[in-house]
């Protein structure tokens, strides 16, 4: 009996480090893709001529068209308002001197990718970022009391991805080459309650992601999920930064990093320490009653507490 229960602590122990091991060895690519600066800097440029950005005109999506213009490649903005895709296009142009294309569309409506698919053709698309995205309620808060714009929440922030990959992949696939960026969030991760539309939604886009990038790793096409937490933009009410909260320049910098790291990333490291932290709290816990009051009075506060609602 001694013996037997001795085996099973060794094989234990033997589980644990081995875990250890994978985690460590992780972490470390992180290390060496962020600060070894790994990839080489052409990487981006050399998936062709032209990224596709969504919801380019603030934040995040805003964030990504100055970089990869920084970068070499000639962007295709498309958002809601016009005003703001304009005058993000001519700040590219002058101080990137890459080219600009501005598309607007309502990503709320189903009935925008016939008009979508017009204007890019022709243009060799080697980067699609889908990062449109709305999330409904910013404070925690139950289904039935959350904003009641399920249809369009759907048509954003899962049928975007869907038919924007759909027009771009086939041309990836024929050149045998391209890189797509599909930007959910950590709250994808698990299920979070009092964002349960939200969290669903970005879920979807892990799953399509994962699943897609299986289909087609073989055909030369890079498929990432980002799964970032908090960045500072007007979606959080523009949120004080710290360790956690980025500036959306200092996210997508440091995501653009990770692009070779696998098919799903926090896009910094910050946020992948979180979602570590995160995933060792006991479901049990995580989807008590105690946790969702933690939300709704600590976490209300603390964001009534940071947010600038510019
Ligand atoms: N910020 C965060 O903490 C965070 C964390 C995790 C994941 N994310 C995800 O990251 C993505 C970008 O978020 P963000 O914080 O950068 O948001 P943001 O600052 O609110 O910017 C969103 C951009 O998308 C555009 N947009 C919104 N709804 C649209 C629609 N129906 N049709 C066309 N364009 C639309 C906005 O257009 P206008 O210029 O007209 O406003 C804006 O340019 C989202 O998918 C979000 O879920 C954000």
């Amino acid at each position: 009996m001694g013996e037997i229960l001795e085996q099973v602590f060794i094989s234990v122990g033997l589980l644990v480090c081995l875990v250890c091991l994978v985690k460590c060895v992780r972490f470390s690519r992180y290390l060496l893709l962020n600060y070894c600066k790994v990839l080489p800097r052409p990487f981006l440029r050399s998936m062709g001529q032209w990224a596709v950005i969504t919801g380019a005109g603030d934040g995040i999506g805003k964030a990504y068209s100055f970089e990869l213009a920084r970068r070499g490649l000639n962007v295709v903005l498309i958002s809601r308002t016009l005003e703001k895709l304009q005058a993000v296009a001519r700040e590219i142009e002058w101080t990137t001197g890459s080219r600009v294309k501005v598309i607007q569309a309502d990503f709320t409506r189903d009935d925008i990718y016939e008009c979508i698919k017009e204007k890019l053709k022709g243009l060799e698309i080697g980067i699609l970022v889908n990062n449109v995205g709305m999330l409904p309620n910013l404070l925690p808060s139950y289904f039935l009391s959350a904003p009641d714009d399920i249809q369009s929440l759907i048509h954003c922030n899962v049928t975007s991805v869907v038919k924007m990959t759909q027009l771009v992949l086939k041309h990836m696939e024929s050149r045998r080459k391209g890189l797509i960026l599909n930007i959910s969030s950590g709250v994808a991760l698990f299920p979070w309650p009092l964002y349960s539309m939200y969290s669903a939604s970005k879920a979807f886009m892990c799953v399509f992601s994962k699943a897609l990038q299986a289909e087609y790793r073989a055909k030369g096409i890079i498929i990432q999920v980002l799964t970032p937490y908090a960045v500072s933009t007007a979606m959080t009410k523009y949120l004080n930064t710290n360790i956690i909260t980025k500036t959306a320049e200092e996210f997508v910098r440091e995501s653009l990093n990770y692009v070779t790291i696998g098919d799903e990333t926090c896009g910094c490291l910050a946020h992948e320490v979180l979602a570590g932290f995160l995933s060792l709290i006991p479901a049990w816990a995580f989807y008590s009653n105690a946790f969702q009051r933690l939300l709704l009075t600590r976490y209300t506060s603390y964001l009534k507490q940071n947010a600038k609602g510019r």
